[in-house]
């Protein structure tokens, strides 16, 4: 799969088959989180790979309910350890940004295997502490779910580049003053 088809054909999938994952390519999905850029290359994510059919139903009560979850086959609970980045960091945004992005990794690398992922945000963290076992130094940044797709989806609507960018100044969309030649 070429880089582009990755980064366009992934989707979050909230609809799984009940089909399990070999360890083998879980333990590739996991490892690309590794190869994430991270500040000070302090590493702090770390990750909690659940398949116990109790404890998803656990965190999909704690993911405010979001019932199509506990069907997916893994849950990956995202933590971030604070212990180092409370030292160096503290309340920076950099514990977060260093777990999405090596979020980005996972879900990308499970999609080159044919894998479907939805990255989930909205949850009752303390609940989600109890119920692993988390101690008090490590928060918990998303939970990942993992599986075989049920679903063909479209891509939702992407804003357009001219949307997103500015040149030089915020909300300066003219940029002949950068590329002259560009016409
Ligand atoms: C920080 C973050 C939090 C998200 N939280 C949820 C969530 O709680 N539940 C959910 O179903 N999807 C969640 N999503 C997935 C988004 O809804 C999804 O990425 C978006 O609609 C675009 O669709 P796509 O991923 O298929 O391109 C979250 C995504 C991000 C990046």
């Amino acid at each position: 799969m070429n880089f582009d088809k990755i980064l366009q054909g992934r989707r979050s999938i909230r609809k799984y088959k009940k089909k399990a994952i070999p360890w083998k390519k879980l333990a590739f999905i996991l490892d690309a989180a590794r190869y994430s850029p991270s500040a000070g290359n302090l590493q702090n994510w770390r990750f909690i790979v659940v398949d116990k059919e109790e404890l998803k139903d656990k965190i999909t009560s704690a993911c405010l309910g979001q019932k199509w979850m506990n069907k997916a086959p893994i849950h990956i609970v995202v933590c971030s350890d604070n212990s180092t980045i409370d030292k160096f960091y503290k309340s920076s945004k950099f514990p977060t940004q260093n777990c999405a992005v090596a979020i980005q990794n996972i879900m990308l690398k499970a999609h080159t295997f044919g894998i479907g992922s939805c990255w989930v945000g909205a949850f009752d963290e303390r609940a989600i502490k109890r119920d692993l076992k988390i101690p008090g130094n490590v928060s918990v940044e998303a939970v990942i779910t993992l599986g075989y797709s049920d679903q063909k989806l479209t891509m939702p609507r992407r804003l357009d580049l001219g949307t997103l960018l500015s040149f030089n100044e915020f909300g300066n969309k003219d940029s002949d003053s950068m590329f002259p030649l560009k016409k």
